[in-house]
């Protein structure tokens, strides 16, 4: 019988030009969307407060959306992450576009220069996020209270099935991972070893599937904020559970 040829198991059947042509349809959608919900200037239909609007902030008389004032927190967030900088350097830019496929630059300058050094604020952003994800918990408490009286509608479980990924997606990060369980040798002999190993634990399993948090999340903040767009359009309305 002739040799068959068995596919290496970490080599994909599908043709390398997919991912990165995936990856930037996807990025500028989702760029493009998160402008467009931005210039709405509005995103609350009770109990649901947009993710893309929360926390509200509303500075003095400036005419402008107050979007503006949080999208940047996430959005920098995001853009300075390590895994979407290895999604997009290698499919906007091509560095490098895939295994064993010739790369574009004839010189390597690293995140030595403006904007890419901007990416070293990756931690500092991270600070940030948490203090966002804080509020988006508040958010889906109150998605579960109904005029006073708790409740489960479809709205409700949209809401917190995109905290949930959000924090998971926020939990694995690297520069959080780094937090609780870097420069320790010994977790019992460190200073409260015993916290930091808890969450070093907990933050482990979610940093290897750190780049399936991160669409999912993407994926779920667009769908909980097209839910709120469609309430206040009137297109739906929002079953109750009970
Ligand atoms: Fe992805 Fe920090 S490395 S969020």
């Amino acid at each position: 019988m002739a040799d068959q040829a068995v596919p290496h198991p970490h080599v994909s059947a599908s043709p390398w030009w997919l991912q990165p042509v995936a990856t930037v349809v996807i990025l500028t959608g989702f760029v493009i969307y998160s402008i467009w919900v931005a210039l709405q200037g509005h995103g609350y239909v009770a109990p649901y407060l947009s993710p893309f609007y929360s926390p509200p902030v509303r500075v003095g008389g400036i005419p402008i959306s107050p979007a503006w004032w949080v999208l940047w927190v996430p959005a920098g967030f995001r853009a300075t992450c390590y895994y979407y900088r290895k999604a997009y350097y290698r499919s906007y830019f091509l560095d490098p576009v895939s295994c064993a496929v010739g790369e574009s630059r004839r010189r390597y300058a690293g995140e030595t220069a403006f904007p890419f050094i901007l990416n070293n604020l990756h931690r500092y952003m991270l600070y940030l996020a948490v203090v966002v994800l804080l509020f988006l918990w508040r958010d889906t408490i109150d998605a579960f209270v109904f005029n006073g009286h708790f409740g489960v509608h479809v709205g409700s479980l949209l809401f917190l099935l995109n905290v949930l990924l959000l924090t998971g997606y926020t939990g694995g990060c690297h520069a959080f991972r780094h937090l609780v369980g870097g420069n320790i040798d010994c977790y019992s002999c460190a200073r409260a070893g015993r916290v930091r190993h808890g969450f070093w634990q907990w933050v482990n399993p979610l940093n290897l599937r750190h780049a399936n948090w991160a669409w999912a999340s993407l994926f779920s903040v667009v769908i909980a904020d097209v839910y709120v767009r469609l309430l206040l359009a009137g297109v739906i309305t929002d079953p109750k559970l009970f």
